[in-house]
């Protein structure tokens, strides 16, 4: 029996950033999917997960199917079709990383998993080529359009700390978390979910076409003089090329401001990315809003935003240490006397 784990993400700054060949910071969340697995002497795979359907299937037959198998047929398929050796198994599923919250419950299960495979089967694949694996997984059979971000949190990324990626170099650095800071999570109950996400491949299209309006090969090259230039011939294109510049900036000023412990800007930050993502990107609801200042109005939060792909899921807050749980639980119940929904403390935990 093999047994592997991978965490889901918390991205502190740098949203719909990473298909533009920007800048993310994302965490590790404290919670995990593990898998445990036996592998077998045929090709028939397995897969059971508390609260769904069991799948099975035979190695070789993946196919697009629609639920959450995909995920799992999508890492044997990326790995039979780069030519590694696996057999059949049977594995068995138990996550903490919640489903929808926009933390990256898939990339979680698609790196353990990929974790469990590697150790049964001996595969040669370092970390770094086992998160572009789980990528193309989710890219490719479950089709979804998504940046690697996620996939490289959960392959790399660990708690106390946040991995600076520069998307363009494929370059990361590990950044410590101040003690002094403490992360919140709620979770707005509005479910995001990547694949039935027809808005986040709109807004990917979108940065494509500014780009090639712009002539340069991704909006990371843009500027704030290719806004105003765009702005005339496409007033929607030039606000989301607005975001991506200035999301890029956000982060190295974000960064500059955690290593000198400097929480108040962290957190104004953090409230400028939130407002950019809502007005500039449109990628907010009004749940989401509606979380962030209630999560804003409490005890020692500096600063809040939406965090993953938007249109629910989840809102992070700095807070001060000492404070992020009383501050999670108050935004909550001021979230459910405005919207009515109940909303879900993730961090801490
Ligand atoms: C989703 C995608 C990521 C990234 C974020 C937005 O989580 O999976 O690749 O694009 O949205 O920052």
């Amino acid at each position: 029996m093999y047994r592997s784990d991978a965490p889901g993400r918390v991205n502190l700054i740098g949203e719909h950033t990473d298909y533009n060949e920007g800048l993310v910071l994302p965490t590790a969340t404290p919670q995990r999917t593990v898998v445990e697995l036996s592998p077998r002497e045929d090709q028939v795979v397995r897969v059971e997960s508390e609260g769904y359907m069991p799948i099975a299937y035979r190695l070789g037959e993946e196919r697009h199917c629609g639920d959450w198998g995909d995920y799992i047929r999508g890492v044997t398929w990326v790995l039979t079709k780069a030519g590694h050796a696996i057999r059949g198994f049977d594995a068995g599923i138990a996550s903490r990383v919640p489903p929808g919250a926009g933390l990256s419950s898939s990339a979680a299960l698609e790196v353990a998993l990929l974790r469990a495979l590697r150790d049964a089967f001996s595969l040669t694949l370092d970390d770094m080529a086992l998160a572009y694996a789980a990528h193309k997984a989710e890219r490719d059979v479950v089709g979804a359009r998504v940046g690697t971000m996620d996939q490289l949190a959960a392959g790399l990324a660990r708690v106390g700390e946040a991995l600076l990626i520069d998307m363009r170099r494929s370059e990361i650095e590990r950044v410590p978390i101040p003690t002094s800071v403490e992360i919140a999570v709620v979770y707005s109950g509005i479910a995001h979910d990547n694949a039935k996400q027809g808005a986040y491949n709109e807004r990917r299209a979108q940065c494509d076409d500014a780009a090639r309006r712009l002539g340069i090969v991704s909006l990371r090259d843009a500027t704030l003089g290719d806004v105003e230039r765009l702005a005339p011939q496409n007033a929607t294109l030039a606000r989301r090329v607005r975001h991506v510049v200035s999301e890029n900036e956000r982060v190295r000023a974000f960064v500059l401001a955690l290593r000198a412990g400097d929480l108040a800007r962290c957190g104004a930050i953090v409230d400028a990315s939130h407002a950019s993502l809502r007005e500039d990107f449109d990628v907010s609801i009004e749940e989401l809003d509606i979380l962030a200042d209630a999560l804003r109005s409490q005890r020692g939060v500096r600063g809040a935003r939406l965090v993953g792909a938007g249109f629910g899921g989840s809102v992070l807050a700095l807070a001060d240490a000492g404070t992020g749980s009383d501050a999670a639980h108050g935004a909550a119940e001021l979230y459910r006397s405005r919207t009515g929904r109940t909303a879900r403390v993730v961090m801490p935990v």
